[in-house]
């Protein structure tokens, strides 16, 4: 029989892996919180309406990507393959309009999206999501694209690209999807299947092809910036002159139309070059039409969200250290079959006083126990015979400086403590 291993597009995080990812998830906790967000856990999976009508029909999410089945009950669920319309909705369950305004939240876990796996790129991976509920100001916009920066800035990533563009409003954005139409017509021949389809629903999406054909016909086509709406227009100037202002560098890209429906006005992703074809670290945006669409009332709503895994690729790709993998500080070892169980009641001493230990359930040699104890790296071994069980002591070896001591029992926990503090295992 074949073993069985993970379905293709996921992946087992390692240890070697995970306690990065603790650490970039600490940094986005870090600065949600010095931003005053606060963190919301939302379900999983969610009534496949909330997102056919809160991302779009016409999406490639909604058409194509879905985890959606029947549950027993003969309801239509689907794992989430976002944040953004589950925060909504958890906005408008929760009645948060009645609350000072703006609300923030924050979250992060787990996402589903049926794609075709490469690197950075998987069928369930992992978001930190941050939205700002209920003001139309773009000093929202401002902050929500200075917070995820600033989660960058904080884990050391550099050379990141920031591109920004406005997608108008229900206003503007009928006059130039006619402009574009206008100026795609007579090429529409020479592009790719799915361009030509999205032609009549959805041609904005146009400007998204990745095929090199596409892109180089769609090269000179006219950009959203140019339709602006008075409104739209002074909001993207906003967003822009105060980007100017704290010294953030964004590029306006005119194609950059994102791949869900609900966005109106800023649109933004940051891009970093380590990561090749799929170099999105960040997508986000304003969605002020989105409570609507999943039958609220008019609530507006800025945010983004960073996919973990494209985070630690370019923060490997990049060379930046998260420091050093968290090692257990003490080896616990039982010299003789007769004193483990004393070496398990050391190990429980040394955890309740705050110290992290570990030790051997074999019944191994004191070699091997040694060697295992320096291939952890621990700081300290504590070494219980029948000599020490008898006299009341315990051997503790400190393994930077090769100094042995013995201690009374009583006394190797104090003792311990006291050489961390002085720094001698460093
Ligand atoms: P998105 O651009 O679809 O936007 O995804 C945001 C980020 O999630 C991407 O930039 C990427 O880092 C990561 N990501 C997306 N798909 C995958 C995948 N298949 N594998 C690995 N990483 C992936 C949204 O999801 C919006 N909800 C963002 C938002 C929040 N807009 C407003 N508020």
């Amino acid at each position: 029989m074949d073993s069985i291993k993970a379905p293709r597009g996921t992946r087992d995080i390692l240890g070697e892996e995970s306690w990065k990812w603790a650490r970039v998830l600490s940094v986005c906790r870090e600065v949600a919180e010095d931003f005053g967000y606060r963190e919301v856990i939302l379900p999983i999976f969610e009534h496949t309406e909330l997102f056919s009508r809160g991302i779009g029909d016409a999406t490639d999410v909604v058409e194509k990507e879905m985890y959606t089945f029947l549950d027993r009950g003969d309801r239509s669920i689907t794992l989430r393959p976002e944040l953004t319309a589950s925060m909504m909705r958890s906005y408008l369950e929760h009645d948060m309009r009645r609350g000072p305004q703006p609300v923030k939240l924050w979250s992060a876990g787990p996402m589903f999206r049926y794609e075709r796996p490469q690197k950075g790129r998987y069928r369930q991976f992992t978001q930190v999501d941050f939205e700002v509920i209920g003001v139309m100001s773009p000093l929202a916009d401002l902050e929500s694209i200075d917070a995820a920066m600033e989660i960058y800035r904080r884990l050391g990533l550099t050379n990141l690209e920031v591109l920004i563009n406005s997608v108008g409003c229900p206003a503007c954005r009928p006059v130039y999807r006619d402009a574009l139409r206008g100026y795609l017509a007579e090429r529409l021949g020479d592009m790719c299947e799915t361009c030509q389809a999205r032609f009549s629903r959805n041609p904005l999406r146009i400007l998204d092809c990745k095929k090199p054909d596409c892109k180089a016909l769609t090269e000179d086509a006219p950009g959203m910036t140019g339709s602006l709406c008075a409104e739209c227009g002074a909001h993207f100037g906003q967003v822009m002159s105060g980007l100017a202002g704290i010294g953030a560098a964004a590029r306006v890209d005119n194609r950059l139309v994102r791949g869900l429906d609900y966005y109106t006005k800023t649109a933004f992703e940051v891009l970093a070059g380590e990561l090749g074809s799929q170099n999105a670290v960040c997508g986000g945006g304003r969605y002020d039409n989105l409570a609507e669409s999943i039958g609220g009332p008019h609530v507006p709503g800025v945010g983004f969200a960073s996919g973990i895994e494209r985070v630690v690729l370019t923060l490997e790709g990049q060379g930046v250290s998260l420091g050093d993998e968290p090692r257990t500080e003490i080896y616990v070892i039982a010299a003789s079959g007769e004193t483990a169980m004393e070496a398990a009641s050391i190990a429980h001493e040394l955890r309740v006083a705050g110290l992290s230990a570990d030790m051997d359930f074999t019944g191994r040699g004191i070699k091997a126990q040694m060697k295992t104890a320096s291939s952890l790296g621990v700081s300290f071994v504590c070494i219980i015979g029948d000599d020490e069980l008898n006299a009341g002591t315990v051997s503790i070896k400190n393994m930077a400086s090769g100094e042995q001591i013995s201690a009374p029992r009583g006394e190797m926990t104090k003792r311990i403590l006291a050489w961390k503090e002085s720094g001698i295992n460093a």
